[in-house]
Parts: C-alpha cells; structure tokens; sequence
C-alpha cells in the first residue's frame, strides 16, 4: 500500500507545537517578530507573503508588513534592511523574492543579518549547512526532512537522487540528505540518463520545474517520492513536477501536489523565526 504523506497534517502538527513554545515565551515577556518585505505586487508573492502572515497569526508571532512599490530602489530596501537588522524587537527578516529586475537579489540576501535570515539564503548560513555547524537552513529542504522523518522513512544508506540544483531547494537538499548519511545525488537538465539514474533511487526529490515530468519509468518499484513542483495546468488544477496518477502505484510513499510539501514551507520558516528568536533571548 502506498503511504500518503500528509504535508497539511505535518505542517499543522508543526505549527501547533511552535504555537505551544511561542505562547510560553510570551508569559516570560519574549514576543517573536518577523519583519515580511515585499517589492511590487507580483501576484505570486502575494499569496505567499499573505500566507506567511496568516501562520505568523496562527502561531503568535508578532509579523511587521512592508509592501514597497515596484520603483523602490536598492538603496531604499537597503536602508530598510538595515534599520531592521538594528531593531532588536525584529528577530527574523524575509524579503519575498523575486525583487524587481532594478534590485541585486543578491546584496538583498547578503545585506540581512545572518541571525536574522530565517530564509536560509545568507552565504553564511549555507556555508554552516555546507559544514555541519548551526544555522537556518532553507525551509523547503528542512520541510522535507520533516515530512521524511515524521513520516518514519529511514534516510541512512539509501539511494536519494535529487533533480534540480537552485541554491533554495536543490543544493541544500542534496546537503540535509547528506547530513542524514543518504549516498545523494544531484541531477540538472545537463544529467545524462536522467530515467536510468533515477531508477536507482530509493528517495526521489523532484524539482525539475516542469508539469508532471516525472512519469513512472523513471521510478524505481517501492520508491519514496516527494514532488517540489506546483504548476496549474489548463483546467486551473495544481499539479507538480511528478504524473502523480502514474507514478504513486509504484512507491512506497509520494507526496501529493497540492498538500504534500507546499506547506511546509511556511511551517519551517515559523520554526526558523522562533529559533532567531530563542538564540539572541539564550545568549
Ligand atoms: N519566493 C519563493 N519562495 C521563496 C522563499 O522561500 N523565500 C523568499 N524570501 N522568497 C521566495
């Protein structure tokens, strides 16, 4: 029988824990802040920032809203970075990406205080990824391991191959599976045999970008799959990267688009909020 992972439940269960921590740091006076930023109004991003401000609410966390417009300059949402990486009521900072075209994504995601970063994208905190130290790691990736673990699917010695290689979801992927002592590899739109290589997986993470790719040749009988993707094909459904009606007779455990990773994504960033929150209240 194939096991469904439930990202909802997972996400949930998460979440109702922080909301535990958060309410018994709140009775020692200590109030979690997330500071969210947006530039332009990309429709997307919308959705995402308005979600990550619903979870904020669920949870407790006290969320600063900032919706710039469009012809904000890099030095504008500089300066802001910079007076909130000084506010010490701030404990995390999120600017939703993509910025416009006139902004350095990269001096955004380096100009915010690592202690702060609860994305996961500062240089320093993939390279405490990339060497086994402490640090927020990003929170697609982290979500998975969640959903992996709590889901009681062994990591150590297995096979994972992981398609795709962004610094978000593919490379921290490949470290975090590293990290639970899977034998990882990576695979890109330059991989050569790309079904027989994915054949040999006994975990398959699939990031691929591209609607329901994945088709049960390229899966190995009794495989667990986790799909990254979300797309909405022409009848307005959402689907991912992975032929779910195909593919999941085959597995052993695939998680579902929607309600399979999606979620977690903001569960992890709450838990990177109220971990930023706890290392300056600790220290
Ligand atoms: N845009 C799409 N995903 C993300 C994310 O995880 N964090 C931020 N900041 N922007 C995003």
């Amino acid at each position: 029988m194939t096991q469904i992972i439930d990202g909802k439940r997972i996400s949930l269960e998460i979440k109702d824990e922080l909301k535990e921590k958060v309410a018994r740091l709140k009775e020692e006076g200590k109030e979690c802040c997330l500071a969210v930023i947006q530039v332009g109004n990309d429709p997307a991003s919308s959705v995402y920032v308005r979600n990550k401000k619903k979870a904020c609410e669920y949870i407790g966390i006290r969320s600063l809203s900032y919706e710039l417009p469009e012809e904000t300059t890099e030095e504008e949402l500089l300066a802001l970075i910079q007076k909130l990486n000084q506010d010490a009521s701030v404990h995390g900072i999120l600017v939703q990406l993509p910025v416009p075209k006139h902004i350095v994504e990269d001096h955004i995601i380096k100009a915010i205080d690592p202690r702060k970063d609860v994305d996961g994208f500062h240089p320093m905190n993939v390279g405490a990824l990339t060497i086994g130290e402490r640090g927020f790691v990003s929170c697609t990736p982290a979500g998975i391991i969640q959903l992996l673990k709590r889901s009681d699917i062994d990591i150590e010695g297995k096979n994972c191959v992981v398609i795709g290689r962004s610094n978000i979801v593919g490379k921290p992927m490949a470290l975090l599976m590293l990290r639970e002592n899977a034998t990882v590899t990576i695979a890109h739109s330059r991989t050569k045999n790309l079904k027989e290589l994915c054949k040999t997986a006994d975990i398959l993470i699939v990031a691929i970008g591209k609607p329901k790719f994945i088709t049960a040749e390229y899966v190995k009988e009794g495989a667990v799959v986790i799909d990254v993707g979300i797309h909405r094909n022409a009848e307005n459904k959402l689907c991912g990267d992975v032929d779910y009606e195909d593919v999941a007779p085959h597995t052993a455990a695939i998680t579902p688009v929607p309600g399979g990773v999606g979620p977690m994504t903001i569960a992890m960033l709450m838990h990177n909020c109220v971990e930023a929150m706890e290392a300056v209240t600790l220290s």
